[in-house]
């Protein structure tokens, strides 16, 4: 049948008629909300990161403080990430895996105060002095820089997992890219008796411009050269795929994709392939750019739960969000 005795409009008459007609539905319970805990921010200085207007690094009993009204507004999860005094830093990223590292007793205290669930962010970047995702060494390929080093970094992420499934993790999320790494950590974890902390791989993560905020606020710029050796090139799609199935051979329980907005054809592909709970990052650069625009009055907050939206809509079914504080009363 086609017009006048179809109308595609009659769907959308009145908004009583489009709310019971959407197909897709924003729900707080697929929400996750990005914590940064910083070692030398001082109780009841919150300190707001520049390139992300409206997000702060906080104290530890801030930042718990501040996860306590979101869980009172309706908040499921939160990921923490952490900001190590830079003095701590070393080539060996000893601050990560440190029982007293900042993760570790934000974590404590997130579990003694709140029920939510605790994602732990996996990585050595903020950690060590170079600012690379794992050990490093001068590279014999004149083509590479620095080198690096896969196999070496597995002992030390795995033991940064670890020490965050003992301090109360539910859920360890590596975002460091190392292949193998997720069979480092299953076996490590199980070892010691944690074989029911759950493990988010950012399994497709892109070596992507829209990170620039984001290590700002954690201050983890790689000192030399980048992630691209790492990281995935934007430009790849099937290479995506196998990355998700490697992550799954070796015991993933979600697969991730990130950035979220420019990779939407990802989540919307390994939602088909595979049939795992699959999480999308919507960085920190997704939320700047609409920040900057709605505050100069170039887009409206509407831009916001959109993009959301579409996330979901290609088959998120959660988002890792900077938005949750902006949007948790509209839900
Ligand atoms: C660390 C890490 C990054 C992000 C999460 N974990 C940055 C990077 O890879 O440089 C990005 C988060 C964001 O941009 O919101 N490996």
């Amino acid at each position: 049948m086609d017009f006048p005795t179809t109308r595609m409009r009659r769907y959308r008459k009145n908004a009583k008629i489009r709310e019971v007609m959407r197909e897709t539905k924003l729900n707080i319970e697929d929400l996750i909300y990005p914590l940064y805990a910083a070692e030398d921010i001082k109780d009841g200085e919150p300190q707001e990161i520049k390139t992300m207007p409206g997000q702060f690094r906080y104290s530890i009993n801030d930042c718990v403080e501040y996860a306590k009204e979101l869980e009172s507004k309706g908040l499921k999860m939160v990921i923490v990430f952490g900001i190590p005094s830079p003095e701590k830093k070393d080539e060996i990223a000893s601050p990560a895996y440190a029982k007293t590292g900042i993760v570790q007793r934000t974590v404590r205290k997130l579990k003694e105060e709140t029920d939510l669930v605790i994602i732990t962010d996996v990585c050595l970047c903020q950690y060590t002095s170079h600012g690379h995702c794992g050990m490093i060494k001068e590279s014999d390929d004149h083509d590479a820089g620095i080198e690096i080093l896969n196999d070496e970094s597995l002992e030390y992420i795995a033991k940064t997992a670890l020490s965050h499934a003992e301090a109360g993790a539910d859920i360890v999320a590596p975002s460091d890219m190392m292949d193998g790494r997720i069979s480092a950590i299953r076996e490590l974890l199980d070892e010691n008796g944690y074989y029911n902390t759950m493990i988010m791989s950012y399994s497709v993560k892109f070596a992507s411009s829209f990170y620039a905020p984001f290590r700002e606020a954690a201050d983890s710029a790689p000192c030399a050269g980048d992630r691209k050796s790492y990281q995935m090139d934007p430009a790849n799609a099937r290479e995506a795929v196998r990355e998700a199935e490697l992550d799954i051979v070796e015991g993933t329980d979600f697969l991730m994709v990130k950035p979220a907005l420019p990779y939407l054809d990802i989540v919307k592909t390994l939602k088909e392939d595979f049939n795992l709970p699959l999480v999308a990052y919507n960085v920190s650069g997704e939320y700047s750019m609409l920040v900057a625009g709605i505050e100069k009055g170039y887009l409206t907050e509407d831009s916001i739960m959109e993009s959301l939206l579409s996330i979901k809509r290609a088959g998120a079914d959660m988002i890792i969000t900077y938005f949750v504080p902006q949007i948790i009363d509209k839900l």
